[in-house]
């Protein structure tokens, strides 16, 4: 299945850029349908209009409330024709109103290895508590901080002499890879949500099928 994809974005669009690689070089089967900023002049926005793909900003400090904020966004994603979200460096929590239309398909990079370091500065938190293995993390969304079923993971060293930037940038590196996967495994059908009942949901990618 080709994922009709929109991606949210806050600011530079490195991973954004890895995605619409990864299209372009056949290795993702979606097309990116619009790039929604809610940050003005972001480099994502820049992205975006090089490679030819629509692109909104939409900028949550000019709405009264985050519900207001979200209608708008879900107006222009329906009207781009958005199945799938990928929250690619977006800066805002989700509320109900986009998670319930969009149930079970928000997908998140997270620049940690959940669900260790949730939040803002996951990598400058894995740095300062000496932690030896650092990573990124793939979910779903659910209404809480990067707490939903953890669909892969990618882990990095941490080497003695790193500073902070050295380790985000060794973190980003694996993100460019992982995210656009992931999607992969998703569009091939193989991401399967397996709902916890009174354990928690977990994900379970189903292994390639060899006549494929
Ligand atoms: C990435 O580290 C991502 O994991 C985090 O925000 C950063 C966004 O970077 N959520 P970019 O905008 O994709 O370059």
């Amino acid at each position: 299945m080709t994922l009709e994809l929109g991606v949210l974005v806050s600011g530079s669009g490195s991973n954004l850029q890895a995605i619409l690689d990864a299209i372009d070089a056949g290795r993702l089967d979606a097309r990116c349908r619009v790039v929604l900023s809610n940050r003005p002049g972001v480099l994502a926005l820049e992205r975006a209009r090089t490679a030819g793909v629509p692109s909104i900003t939409i900028d949550h400090k000019q709405f009264p409330t985050r519900q207001a904020f979200e209608e708008r966004v879900l107006s222009e994603l329906r009207a781009h024709g958005v199945e799938w979200l990928a929250l690619a460096g977006f800066m805002r929590v989700l509320s109900p109103l986009l998670l319930d239309e969009y149930r079970g398909r928000v997908v998140n990079i997270h620049p940690s290895l959940l669900p260790a370091f949730p939040g803002v500065d996951a990598q400058g938190q894995a740095h300062a508590h000496g932690v030896k293995l650092a990573g990124c993390t793939v979910h779903f969304v659910d209404s809480g901080v990067d707490s939903g079923p953890i669909i892969a993971q990618a882990a990095v060293p941490v080497l003695p002499a790193d500073s902070a930037e050295e380790l985000r940038l060794r973190i980003l590196e694996q993100e460019h890879v992982l995210f656009p996967q992931a999607l992969q495994w998703i569009a091939e059908g193989r991401v399967r949500l397996i709902e916890g009942g009174d354990r928690r949901a977990r994900v379970l990618i189903d292994p390639r099928d060899p006549d494929a």
